[in-house]
């Protein structure tokens, strides 16, 4: 008996430590969707304080994307080099001092480089999160950790649309409000500067740089028995002693690159399949067919949000490649839906004339489509990413796929709108559901499942 009540008091022990390391990760997802979501509710008191135009108001969002390309460009560096703690740290500094210095409202120059520097440090966050949770947690629960990342994102998105709808409602003054705006986001990056200071490094990265002794005293904090400790070690060793050489060598090889194509692939499909019009402009979109008010500005960060939760159960027990198909369906099905609604609802005009079923099926459809989004693609695409390369080219595998997602990210936020205007609005939701299409032949074909193995046999698998 006595045995056994120590033994499940060891098991939720081993949780928590677990969990809170992942939690502190996972605030660089937080801290992604803050500066994702910052826009949507902001813009018009940007506008206002900085008399922008429309034009200087997309300059100023978009640059975010080009921060985060070149973060993500830089990151897989530091990883290697700072390793992926001091990097989380690193990254933390950049929030922190981004959202600090845009609180003082300084010139519309320096405006924009800080918002460059906080796509900076979410090119870095997206990147070192999801490979720290990766290596961190136990196998079994791997999966659940990386969808942890993309709820962080989604709860960031959510948060800042409504405290920047709260800010902006309370304080009538832009002057006032825009400042309490940044300085939410600079609450919640010293948050995850703090965090970041206490957690421990990755095994594996200690593993890597010859620490063993570190890293074994890592992972008896993860792990609850001497034996799955040294079962980890074990496997982490074999793998860096197979790939011994230079990294050089490891990324030029056959098989590196095929799994380089199923990575970049997946991220480009990720952002193909068109949630950042969604995220961005879904107030736009629905203001188009005459809907206004909270549903229009809350309605998707809220669905976004709740249902990446069963995300976290359903990666582990569907696994990745289940829900990337029932994922990309619900998508296609609701963006040929709303592409009809705005046949429907036509090309602007009459707004007052437009009936209420097109608008409802409109609205029905992007609230669906977010929901298909959010517990599949959303997070799947980044859990994949962070487990098919192997150790030595992880790095540079991540680094790419990475910066393929935000690459895609800015197209599609850059062009969306006046892609409608010049071919027509219903064209935009055709083109996304052809791309639905296109990522379930992909997946079907390319993509390998991931559930409930230890990277090092995934490693295995992937190399038969
Ligand atoms: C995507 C982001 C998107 C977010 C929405 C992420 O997985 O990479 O581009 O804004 O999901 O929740």
């Amino acid at each position: 008996m006595k045995t056994s009540a120590f033994n499940s008091h060891q098991t939720a022990n081993y949780k928590v430590i677990v969990y809170f390391i992942c939690l502190v990760g996972a605030l660089g997802g937080l801290l992604f969707g803050l500066d994702q979501g910052f826009i949507a509710n902001a813009l018009g008191s940007i506008k206002s304080v900085y008399e922008l135009g429309t034009e200087g108001a997309e300059k100023y969002s978009a640059i975010l994307a080009a921060g985060g390309v070149i973060g993500a460009l830089l990151s897989g560096f530091f990883a290697r080099f700072l390793g992926r703690k001091k990097s989380l740290v690193f990254a933390g500094c950049i929030f922190a001092f981004g959202s600090i210095v845009s609180a003082f409202l300084p010139s519309f120059i320096i405006l924009r480089a800080c918002r460059f520097l906080l796509g900076f440090g979410v090119g870095v966050a997206s990147f070192i999160t999801p490979l720290y949770l990766s290596e961190t947690a136990p196998a079994a629960i791997r999966g659940a950790m990386g969808s942890l990342f993309q709820l962080m994102i989604t709860i960031g998105i959510f948060l800042i649309a409504l405290t920047n709808v709260y800010i902006a409602h309370v304080f009538v003054n832009p002057h006032i409000a825009l400042p309490l705006m940044f300085l939410v986001i600079a609450f919640f990056a010293i948050l995850m500067l703090l965090g970041s200071l206490i957690l421990p490094e990755s095994p594996r990265w200690l593993m890597l740089k010859g620490r063993k002794e570190q890293a074994v005293r890592v992972l008896k904090r993860i792990f609850n028995t001497q034996t799955e400790v040294d079962l980890e070690v074990n496997e982490i060793q074999k793998v860096l002693e197979e790939s011994k050489g230079h990294t050089f060598k490891a990324v030029m090889h056959k098989h590196f690159f095929k799994i380089l194509i199923i990575g970049v692939v997946l991220q480009m499909f990720q952002q193909l399949v068109g949630i950042n019009v969604m995220i961005y402009y879904s107030p736009t979109i629905f203001g188009y067919a005459g809907m206004t008010g909270l549903i229009a500005m809350m309605a998707v960060p809220t669905v976004n949000m709740l249902f990446t939760f069963p995300a976290i159960y359903l990666v582990e027990k569907w696994g990745r490649k289940k829900l990337l198909y029932v994922g990309a369906v619900i998508m296609l099905i609701t963006m040929v839906a709303a592409g009809l609604a705005f046949h429907a609802i036509g090309q602007g005009g009459v707004l007052a004339s437009v009936s209420q079923l097109p608008k409802t099926v409109l609205l029905v459809a992007v609230i669906v489509y977010i929901f298909g989004f959010a517990f599949s693609w959303g997070p799947v695409a980044w859990i994949v990413c962070s487990e098919i390369f192997p150790l030595k080219g992880r790095e540079i595998g991540m680094t790419i796929t990475t910066m393929v997602n935000w690459t895609f990210a800015g197209l599609v936020m850059r062009y969306a709108l006046s892609f409608m205007e010049t071919f027509g609005r219903s064209s935009l939701f055709y083109l996304f559901a052809a791309f639905c299409i296109l990522s379930i032949i992909f997946v079907a074909f390319f993509v390998p499942e991931t559930r409930g193995i230890t990277l090092e046999d995934l490693e295995e698998k992937l190399k038969r």
